[in-house]
């Protein structure tokens, strides 16, 4: 079987092994050169492991010094007779692979992270085979549906506003081209649903099960990430559905915080720098702003990707050999520093004003941004022939 992109407006309906074996290469070889953690954990969760920072936070807490055997959770689909299967099952069986070649665990659960079985079954695995604590737990998942733990209903997040309707450009990765995009006002129920996906409460019930099963050890930290912006995005992110999201999980560090005293442990949000994932690409209006900002940064020299943010995270924020977290007044880590610099910001503004439908490829950094998205899902990797049949029976032995 050839294997080629195939994209329908922001989703990438195909995946290319190779290539996301060369991603996860790419970011192992990044932290190994880069300088190291030191006093990190040496056993970690990462729920929401096999793409984005939740990939990226595991690739640099085994390599990048910490050494750490890790259990990833993730939702992705192997290769079947309809397909070759998702890019993060693929991230997944090459991460373990490698992790296994340095003599660390890596053990992968592919299934429904918000369901009580899987909570269940990371417990029992814990106990029995992981040495019976995590010192880390990393909440890095992103989606737009989480079942009721209740009643099995769906909620669903909405990406709307919550004053007046708004109308952006976005863009569709599959033409190429920016469009206009209309951004309604969410009703209440939808700001609740948004808030039930995206906020902290299921960050929150997993770590109180963690607890009760009596597997956080002494000192146990646990993150999730969030993301706040420049004001000019305020009102379709930090002050829209989204936003109000990421309070709640702002929120609920400061609780977790306190509840992870007796044990001497701590939580935290990271605010990171906006990049393209399988999830942000689909945050209308958002688009001119990345592209300035990559432009931007690139020219700085202060572009950075999930694997840069992670391993700058774990070395210089969350690890310090025992020294205290640097946070700001809300408690929060800023890993967006760089891309919040006022000089930074202000030569973004000054592009986003030149940039319409028809410059945008050349304004701002479209090749990075649509490289980028194609390298997510393994494509656009110089050295990969792919013209070249991927052997689908190899594929379906390999195992995540
Ligand atoms: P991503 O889409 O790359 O990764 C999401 C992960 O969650 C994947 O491993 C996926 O398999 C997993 N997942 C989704 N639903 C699941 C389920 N039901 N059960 C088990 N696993 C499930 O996302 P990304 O962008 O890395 O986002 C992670 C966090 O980082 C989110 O909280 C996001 O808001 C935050 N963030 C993202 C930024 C960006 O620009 N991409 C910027 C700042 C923060």
């Amino acid at each position: 079987m050839i294997i080629k992109p195939v994209i329908q407006g922001v989703v990438a309906r195909s995946a290319h092994p190779l290539g996301c074996q060369q991603a996860v290469l790419n970011q192992i070889r990044y932290v190994q050169a880069a300088p190291q953690i030191s006093g990190g954990p040496k056993k970690v969760l990462v729920l929401g492991a096999s793409s984005g920072f939740g990939l990226a936070s595991r690739i640099s807490l085994a390599f990048g010094g910490a050494k750490a055997d890790t259990i990833g959770i993730s939702f992705e689909k192997g290769p079947s007779e309809k397909g070759a299967g998702t890019a993060g099952w693929y991230n997944n069986v090459f991460f373990r692979q490698e992790a296994e070649k340095h003599g660390l665990i890596a053990k992968n659960f592919v299934g429904d992270a918000f369901s009580s079985e899987m909570r269940k079954q990371v417990i029992d695995y814990i106990k029995k085979e992981f040495g019976g604590h995590v010192d880390l737990v990393v909440y890095s998942l992103a989606t737009g549906i989480r079942p009721n733990p209740e009643t099995g209903e769906l909620w669903r997040s909405s990406i709307k506003t919550l004053d007046k309707p708004l109308s952006g450009p976005t863009i569709d990765l599959e033409r190429d081209v920016m469009l206009p995009l209309d951004v309604g006002v969410a009703t209440e129920d939808e700001l609740d649903a948004t808030v039930k996906v995206m906020g902290g409460e299921d960050w929150e019930s997993w770590i109180a099960v963690l607890s009760d099963a009596g597997v956080l050890a002494k000192g146990c930290k646990t993150l999730a990430y969030s993301y706040i912006g420049p004001e000019f995005t305020y009102p379709i992110y930090h002050r829209g559905t989204l936003g109000k999201a990421k309070d709640h999980l702002h929120k609920t560090a400061d609780v977790l915080n306190q509840t992870l005293q007796d044990l001497e442990g701590e939580a935290y949000v990271a605010v990171c720098k906006a990049l393209v994932t399988k999830a942000s690409v689909f945050i209308p209006a958002f688009s001119p702003y990345i592209l300035s900002l990559f432009k931007v940064m690139k020219e700085n020299g202060t572009h950075e990707g999930c694997i840069e943010q992670m391993q700058r995270l774990f070395t210089e924020r969350l690890y310090r050999n025992g020294d205290h977290v640097p946070v700001d007044n809300a408690r929060l880590i800023r890993m967006d520093d760089w891309e919040l610099a006022p000089e930074t910001q202000s030569a973004v503004a000054a592009l986003m004003a030149e940039m319409t439908a028809d410059n945008f490829q050349h304004v701002g950094d479209y090749q990075g941004y649509k490289q980028d998205f194609l390298q997510l899902n393994g494509f656009d990797f110089a050295g990969i022939d792919y013209d070249m049949p991927v052997d689908m029976a190899f594929l379906m032995s390999l195992r995540p």
